[in-house]
């Protein structure tokens, strides 16, 4: 007989791929006047083909430190970094298969006049042949809802489709691996699920992804959540156990007269102890808890809710 298939971790699912990222002992040091600032102390991680990671942590933390050494574009002071590399791929003019980051301001990394042009930017830097450019810019666009502008200028666009327009000019570069450091933090909600939707698409159709974030409703949706404190990681692990490690316990006596078991109040979670409040749909479900449900699985999101809820 053979074994089941393992359910609980990503990584015994893939066990023979060799980890896209390798970071050992990274330092990153920053020298201010008369004084060293140690922004990075001491991360270890590895990120696998096909992840879907949420790096958290407080303000100052390191969390866009961090996602520049996964992309090369800040250095380490010490230890080692490995990561994919911009090369010939096979099979397909031009170059890709790198780290790609996607940051906050949409008009910071926006180059050029028209989108059609601003999307094929990275691929010129990639010594990308013109009929492969304009395949790629057509794909890209369109997994970004953006077709119908490919011939407009940038300026007549919103906040949200320059921030579109910035992932699909990524995505056209063919990376193995995204990076979206608060890419939709200066949105409103509407387009921030959109974008986040859209790049979600990707991670479903393989891609490895790294969405740095402060919003906890958005880290729930990940496979594995990462936080940093104080330059340093502290934790990794799954978004159960960031947000609920006590819940777990309580599932298996619940109903204790509309309060919270002494277990909950004694113990926090992870993201509680840096300084994030809950998702608001674990605080949801927490409360249900305490009116007497009994959660096989917590839900974090409110598509897990709404499932969990139907099943009852
Ligand atoms: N180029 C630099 N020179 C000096 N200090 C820097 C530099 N870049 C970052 N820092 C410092 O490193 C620390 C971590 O910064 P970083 O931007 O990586 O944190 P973060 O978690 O992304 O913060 P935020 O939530 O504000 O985006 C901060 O104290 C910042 O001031
Ligand atoms: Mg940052």
């Amino acid at each position: 007989m053979p074994d089941p298939l393992p359910t609980n971790s990503f990584h015994e699912l893939q066990p023979q791929q060799p980890p896209l990222i390798v970071l050992q002992d990274v330092r990153v040091a920053f020298a201010q006047e008369d004084a060293v600032t140690l922004v990075l102390d001491a991360v270890s991680l590895q990120i696998h083909r096909g992840e879907y990671v949420a790096l958290v942590g407080p303000n100052g933390s390191g969390k866009s430190t961090l996602g520049q050494v996964m992309a090369g574009l800040c250095e380490v002071s010490s230890g080692s970094a490995i990561r994919p590399q911009w090369t010939p791929l096979p099979g397909v003019n031009g170059r890709g298969g790198g780290v790609a980051v996607i940051f906050q301001n949409p008009d910071a990394q926006i180059v050029e006049q028209t989108v059609l042009a601003d999307v094929c930017f990275g691929m010129e830097n990639l010594a990308v042949p013109r009929l492969e450019m304009a395949y790629r810019a057509e794909r890209a666009l369109t997994a970004c809802g953006l077709s119908k502008l490919t011939h407009a200028q940038v300026g007549e666009l919103s906040g949200g489709q320059k921030q579109l327009l910035c992932i699909a000019g990524a995505l056209a570069m063919s990376p193995q691996v995204l990076i979206l450091d608060e890419a939709t933090s200066m949105l409103p909600p509407a387009t921030r699920q959109q974008i986040l939707q859209v790049v979600q698409q990707q991670h479903q159709s393989g891609m490895t992804l790294v969405w740095i974030t402060q919003w906890m409703e958005e880290a729930a949706q990940a496979q594995r959540v990462i936080a940093l404190n104080q330059g340093r990681v502290a934790f990794d692990g799954t978004p159960e156990e960031f947000f609920h490690p006590t819940l777990v316990v309580n599932s298996a006596q619940p109903g204790h007269g509309g309060g919270e078991s002494s277990e909950t109040k004694k113990t926090s979670s992870v993201c509680e102890n840096l300084g994030f409040p809950l998702p608001y749909t674990l605080e949801v479900t927490k409360a249900l808890a305490n009116r007497g449900i009994r959660w096989q699985n917590w839900p974090l999101t409110p598509a897990a809710l709404t499932r969990e809820l139907s099943q009852l």
